[in-house]
């Protein structure tokens, strides 16, 4: 995986290098900040406003101020692009935290926000796109903002390390058998031609990639319920899929012990995956940088 070089700071562009944190900063001791993670196709950015502007919401949930407008945060991240000559399929990952300050819980009166933004290459993984991944399920012992995309993610970590260990993609949470969403995705079931998935309220990330599909349900006339679903029901589904900005759409053909219908990615969340390429090819027919979300 390809890291580039330069990277944005609260100080400005500079080598990544050149970056250091002492040791005692308020994301490191306390989780104490929040994050994105954007997708770039070609060089340009996919969804961009969306996630800016969770970005925003996310920072104002835990009353830290950012240190740039949204126009301004904008324009340091398509820079960001251009000092870096990005052309490629990749990720841009970007985090602010309540500053460098001795360690206290309350907030420090003086500390100036920490910022920094990096770019990786990341490449459409196609196996995962065209044959689906079995998942693992696990009770949702995170807090109850999960809403606010915030630096603690032990439970996330911890569920999706298992996971792995278990051969698998991803571990699909649950609050007593209702299911939420993933460690790192939100989470669909398939039902007699409808939709189904967790609402969006404080106990999951209100997913871009989620409205995109919500969107794309709606022009395709397939009923997207935001109702959720149980574990209990996974052995009733047609088909299942995940969402992120790194995933994309994802088929999910295996549940612990269950085979999702067939084992197979299913006709509905192919629909949705050919809504997603169509949109990517956008981006391959325009110059890198020239910005679309
Ligand atoms: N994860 N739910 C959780 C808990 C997430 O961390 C994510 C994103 C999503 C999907 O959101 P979106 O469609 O906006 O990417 C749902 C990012 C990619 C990450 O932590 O790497």
């Amino acid at each position: 995986m390809t890291q580039y070089p330069i990277i944005m700071s609260q100080t400005g562009f500079t080598h990544k290098d050149n970056l250091t944190y002492p040791f005692e900063e308020r994301g490191l001791q306390f989780g104490d900040g929040v994050y994105e993670v954007i997708r770039i196709y070609n060089g340009q950015y996919d969804l961009f406003d969306e996630h800016v502007n969770r970005l925003f919401q996310s920072a104002e949930a835990i009353k830290l101020e950012l240190p740039f407008t949204n126009e301004e945060l904008k324009t340091l991240l398509i820079e960001l692009l251009e000092k870096n000559d990005m052309r490629a399929d990749g990720t841009v990952y970007l985090q602010a935290t309540r500053g460098s300050a001795p360690r206290n819980h309350l907030f420090p009166a003086d500390a100036k926000t920490n910022v920094y933004a990096y770019i990786n290459d990341l490449p459409r993984n196609e196996e995962h796109l065209e044959h689906g991944v079995s998942t693992i399920t696990k009770p949702d012992v995170r807090w109850s903002y999960c809403y606010i995309k915030s630096l603690n993610l032990l439970p996330n970590v911890l569920a999706k390390q298992e996971a792995r260990q278990q051969g698998c993609y991803e571990a699909i949470f649950h609050i007593d058998g209702e299911v939420t969403e993933c460690t790192s995705s939100n989470v669909y079931l398939v039902h007699a031609g409808k939709i189904y998935t967790f609402p969006a309220t404080k106990r999951i990330l209100h997913g871009c990639v989620r409205r995109r599909v919500e969107n794309y349900a709606d022009e395709l006339g397939i009923p997207f319920v935001e109702d959720g679903f149980t574990v209990e029901e996974i052995t009733t589904a047609d088909e299942m899929f995940l969402t992120s900005t790194t995933s994309e759409i994802i088929p999910i053909t295996k549940v612990d012990q269950t085979i999702v219908a067939d084992g197979k990615p299913g006709p509905i969340t192919r629909k949705l995956q050919e809504r997603f390429s169509a949109q990517i090819q956008t981006y391959r027919k325009k110059d890198p940088q020239f910005i679309q979300s």
